[in-house]
């Protein structure tokens, strides 16, 4: 029996796929499908597939040519699988040819002709493409259009500097619409980013609503729950999304850490403690409205988020210490705050008025996960036991702040009007529950 064995994303399947599985199919008596995770898709930089692997799964066994279908998931895993199934034939379109030739050393390599004109790309980028306008804190907002022009599907091509006396970077003053004017930046996009001081998110995110553009809001993304309630309700009226955004929930190395936590690797977590410190500019902080962001405002939904996506939103007690700035009553320099839970406690320490290692340390029964400062933009992150040998470190590549993913799963939203957001409702409404107690002043112990 000869056995084939090929590999794709097959993202919205076309003919070009289907012509090729059948030639591979074609080549012996048994094909083998390796249909790429989303995860290694991402690590290779293709982060825009518009269907789910389970869905790309089913449409490559739909087309009835196949015998067997695989994940591809790691960077070298087609010499593995080639010498795992015993394959004869490693076989892929002619836009690779030469590329694998470094197999034949393992099997037959057939470089099939590809179907001319047709392509998941081309498929993808029919589709409208969304129109984004980008409000708020031109130092920020610089980074965010350098990582998320690269995203299929979105242009970004607008910018409202919220503080009007501030200079426009290079890359922002050459977009479509630079302008002092949020009515003007509404009336040219399909959705709005903003990034400013969440004192301000209210008026400006109802506004875009009411004008009926999508929003996506720098956490928290408001103050007062009735406030994020009324937005929400709002959104949902007019058909329109209004995501949440936390970068760091976007980043491949972060998801991961979530999801092998969650699966049990160290047993029931007791204990997370995750700090996120900068010494920021604070005298520049404090005068400066628009990006006076507190401590607390600024690092806490960051530092907030593992806890929450870990341990749950149904903590038993908080308790919010915060020492002030100086002459600013209303300025955290730094906030610790504890949840404890049934089973186990979060702690979190934020500050832009105090430097601390800023790391994330999850503990568990069976060991730790230990993600290095800067954990909210890591790479990287271990697993560590009593027993060293068994250590295990993991690095994701490529990966930026998560910039990009964030809007990949924004422009899904917008497309097909369902939830992407990798942050749950309840994590979104727990957040903005503690910032509105830290602005209210209910509970916090100052120091
Ligand atoms: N393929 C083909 N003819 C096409 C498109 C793809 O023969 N017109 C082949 C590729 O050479 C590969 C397999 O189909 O062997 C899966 O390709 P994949 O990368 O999933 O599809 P593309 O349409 O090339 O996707 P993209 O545009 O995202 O690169």
């Amino acid at each position: 029996m000869i056995k084939v064995l090929t590999y794709g994303t097959y993202d919205l399947l076309h003919q070009g796929h289907i012509n090729l599985l059948r030639r591979a199919k074609e080549l012996g008596d048994y094909l083998i499908v390796g249909v790429t995770a989303d995860g290694f898709d991402q690590a290779r930089g293709k982060i825009n597939t518009q269907q789910s692997l389970m869905e790309r799964i089913e449409a490559v066994k739909a087309t009835g040519y196949v015998d067997e279908i695989i994940i591809e998931e790691y960077e070298g895993q087609k010499i593995d699988d080639i010498k795992r199934y015993n394959v004869d034939i490693f076989t892929v379109g002619s836009d690779w040819e030469g590329k694998f030739d470094y197999l034949k050393e393992y099997c037959n390599v057939v470089y099939l002709e590809r179907t001319k004109g047709i392509s998941s790309s081309d498929i993808r980028s029919n589709k409208r493409n969304i129109n984004i306008g980008l409000v708020g804190d031109l130092t920020f907002l610089s980074k965010f259009e350098r990582e998320g022009k690269s995203v299929n599907g979105v242009n970004i091509i607008g910018v409202f500097p919220i503080d009007p006396t501030d200079d426009v970077p290079k890359n922002l003053s050459g977009l479509d619409v630079v302008t002092n004017d949020y009515d003007l930046l509404l009336s040219k996009v399909d959705a709005v980013y903003l990034y400013f001081n969440p004192k301000l998110h209210y008026e400006y995110i109802k506004k875009a609503l009411l004008t009926g553009k999508h929003v996506l809001c720098e956490s928290p993304i408001t103050i007062s729950i009735t406030e994020l309630e009324e937005l929400q309700k709002l959104a949902k009226d007019k058909n329109l999304i209004l995501m949440e955004a936390i970068r760091t929930a976007y980043s491949t190395a972060y998801h991961r850490l979530v999801v092998l936590a969650k699966s049990g690797v160290i047993g029931d977590i007791v204990s997370i403690d995750a700090r996120c410190t900068s010494l920021r500019d604070r005298e520049q902080d404090e005068k400066d409205y628009y990006k006076a962001w507190t401590s607390f405002s600024y690092w806490g939904p960051n530092a907030m988020l593992p806890i929450f996506q870990l341990l749950g939103t149904e903590y038993k007690q908080k308790t919010i210490i915060s020492r002030l700035q100086e002459n600013n009553a209303h300025y955290d320099a730094f906030s610790s705050v504890d949840f404890i839970y049934p089973k186990a406690v979060g702690n979190i320490k934020v500050g832009k008025g105090v430097k601390t290692e800023g790391h994330l340390i999850i503990s568990g029964t069976t060991g730790y996960i230990y993600v290095p400062a800067p954990w909210w933009k890591t790479d990287y992150f271990e697993i560590r036991r009593e027993d060293s040998t068994q250590d295990k470190r993991y690095f994701y590549q490529l990966d930026g702040e998560g910039i990009p993913y964030e809007l990949v799963s924004f422009a899904k939203a917008i497309q097909t009007g369902k939830d992407f957001s990798y942050i749950s409702m309840e994590v979104t409404r727990s957040i903005v529950n503690l910032v509105e107690d830290f602005y209210k002043d209910i509970g916090i112990i100052k120091i």
